[in-house]
């Protein structure tokens, strides 16, 4: 069975200071956790201070972002060895803020995930349709374009997938359990027709996740974590979301003991 993994995105909040309050109180509240993998990505200039708090628990550290480009003039880009050298194992690419807001296109993507795992970063793909796509019964021709396109030989060691669905992001409105699970099989049947090693990549879901609705999501056999937004800034919801998440290993190990 793949491991839970529960990634909090911070997006643009949180100063110096409020990280390190938040990952103090934090690390006590997850301590037992032993069977789910868990990131926090903070902002940029947060993450030197996480990670030497982070450095002596296995709480992981990623970026939300990171430049395709290794070094030179790009005022204002962050190369993957600065990500590196700040402590960051793991970089989330292909928001669909990022896409949104930055015009970020799958090429970009794609170039930005060559360029992190080159340098040994592990990568969170974020994929996912918009209402409008949804309504029009797109989702599965977006999710392929966007497969297609950000995953251009690239092979999957290193990745993993957040299938966030935009009319989900911070509006309160969770996908169904159902739908994540189909757009999850469909991502997974993708990846295994197209790639090697794809049982073993994990495909997060992504969307106004809570402690109340972790539960339910992973219980559907293709969702294996969350990416977590807005409640992932208060320490106790995503210590909580954390705990809901193992409930999926803890069921299956008592399946597996009858
Ligand atoms: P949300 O954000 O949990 O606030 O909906 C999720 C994300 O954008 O990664």
């Amino acid at each position: 069975m793949r491991k839970p993994f529960i990634s909090a995105n911070w997006k643009m909040n949180k100063t110096v200071d409020e990280t390190e309050e938040f990952i103090n109180s934090f690390i006590p509240m997850v301590k037992d956790i032993t069977d789910v993998e868990v990131l926090i990505a903070p902002p940029f200039t947060s993450l030197q201070a996480a990670s030497r708090i982070l450095k002596t628990t296995n709480i992981k550290l990623g970026a939300q972002n990171i430049f395709y480009e290794e070094k030179g003039a790009f005022t204002g880009e962050i190369s993957p060895a600065m990500l590196l050298s700040a402590g960051c194992s793991c970089v989330i690419i292909g928001h669909s803020e990022r896409r949104q807001y930055f015009m970020e296109t799958d090429e970009i993507v794609n170039k930005k995930i060559k360029t992190a795992r080159k340098n040994g970063l592990e990568v969170i793909l974020c994929i996912g349709e918009s209402l409008k796509e949804r309504e029009e019964n797109k989702t599965f021709e977006v999710l392929n374009g966007q497969l297609t396109g950000s995953l251009k030989d690239i092979s999957l060691e290193g990745i993993t997938i957040a299938y966030e669905p935009v009319w989900a992001i911070g509006t309160g409105k969770t996908a169904t359990k159902e739908q994540a699970n189909e757009a999850h099989e469909y991502i997974r049947k993708w990846l295994v027709k197209n790639k090697e090693g794809a049982d073993k990549l994990r495909i997060l879901y992504g969307g106004s996740v809570t402690p109340d609705n972790t539960e339910a999501l992973m219980s559907e056999p293709e969702v294996d974590g969350a990416l977590v937004g807005g409640a992932s800034l208060k320490p106790d919801s995503f210590a909580q979301i954390v705990k809901n998440a193992g409930e999926k290993i803890r069921v299956n190990n008592r399946r597996m003991s009858v």
